[in-house]
């Protein structure tokens, strides 16, 4: 039967120019390129300036997408930002970034869910699409998590950089079939009893100050393989498709260990899995776009590819969506 699929029409992301290695960090934190790449994978990282807000590195990728896609910003009527380091409280981060584009029509607003934003954000804007009530939506992560780390905490300071990434989502007929092209389903999760794990310590109906991100790194680890591969295949299911008939799986880039691990115990292939994390730490909500932009422009994700994503954030939060290119 006939359906409407939210089909990516491109995608786009934006890296701030400053870099900074783990040998950098080792001049103010006691660390080690050595253990970070070791632990985590990640080489480097990218830290925006003082004057670059996730506003703007949202705008920078959305502008990216747009392109990409073959789009005016005006066709655009939905923006949906996946950030937990809004420019402000209040307005909008997405509403900053439809003006910084110069749409003023539609609707725009911010989506937090941690490192599953950009997960929360394809499934909440294939809802909007497939319903009918919007043609056009840029889903866009964007972070600033420079801002909120205790530059003096090792365990955390060395893992997280800032990045944007967005893709252009359009309503189109499908057969209504795995064969469409589209998000062809996405599953969302969360419990709020493993809050402590990981989360900023402000905020301004708490401390009224923003605060600074606190992890128990290992404790996360520990339950992140199990629930991301729960959610992964819960796709499968619901799709009837299998890890042999996926073409790429793009996770949540935090750290290259739970990545592998996670596609060793689903039985996808080390070569269908793309890894960036060594290029940017985890950039939380953005990390995902990112990643999907790196594997479309280098020529590994094309058009009718099946591509997996998956998440797992403070919450937690954690989810997967399957997209047929
Ligand atoms: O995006 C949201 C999801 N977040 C994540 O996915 C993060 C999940 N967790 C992780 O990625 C890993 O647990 C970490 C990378 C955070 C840590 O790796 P680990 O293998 O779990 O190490 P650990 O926390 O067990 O620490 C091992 C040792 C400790 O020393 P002792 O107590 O054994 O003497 C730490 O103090 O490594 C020490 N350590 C460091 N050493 C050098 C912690 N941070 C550092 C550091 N440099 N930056």
């Amino acid at each position: 039967m006939k359906r409407i699929r939210s089909v990516v029409r491109g995608c786009g992301s934006y890296l701030p120019p400053r870099l900074v290695t783990n040998k950098d960090l080792m001049e103010f934190v006691e660390t080690s390129d050595e253990w970070i790449v070791q632990r985590t994978g990640i080489e480097q990282r990218h830290i925006a300036a003082d004057d670059e807000t996730t506003s703007i590195l949202g705008i920078k990728a959305a502008e990216a997408a747009l392109a990409d896609a073959g789009l005016q910003a005006s066709e655009i009527d939905l923006i949906v930002c996946a950030t937990s380091t809004p420019d402000y409280t209040f307005p909008s981060t997405a509403t900053m970034i439809q003006n910084g584009l110069g749409i003023h029509h539609g609707a725009a607003f911010d989506l937090q869910a941690v490192c599953t934003g950009f997960v929360y954000g394809v499934a909440t804007a294939d809802k909007f699409l497939t319903s009918g009530s919007h043609k056009r939506a840029l889903v866009i992560g964007a972070e600033t998590f420079s801002r909120i780390l205790d530059w003096e905490d090792r365990t955390t300071c060395v893992l997280f950089g800032d990045g944007a990434g967005a893709i252009v989502l359009e309503a189109q007929e499908g057969e209504g079939t795995p064969a469409d092209r589209g998000v062809l389903t996405s599953h969302l999760r969360s419990d709020g009893r493993y809050r402590d794990k990981l989360y900023v310590d402000g905020g301004p109906g708490s401390t009224k100050t923003t605060g600074v991100l606190k992890m128990e790194g290992r404790e996360v680890f520990r339950f992140a393989v199990g629930m991301v591969t729960d959610v992964v295949r819960d796709a499968f299911e619901s799709t009837q498709t299998t890890a042999e008939q996926l073409d790429w799986f793009v996770p949540h880039q935090a750290n290259k260990r739970i990545i592998t691990a996670s596609a060793e115990k689903l039985g996808i292939a080390p070569e269908k899995v793309v890894i960036t994390v060594n290029k940017h730490g985890n950039t939380s909500a953005a990390s995902i776009p990112l990643a999907l932009d790196t594997a479309v422009k280098d020529g590994r994700i094309k058009r009718g590819d099946l591509v997996m994503i998956e998440a797992i954030g403070g919450g937690f939060t954690w989810g997967s969506a399957l997209i047929r290119w």
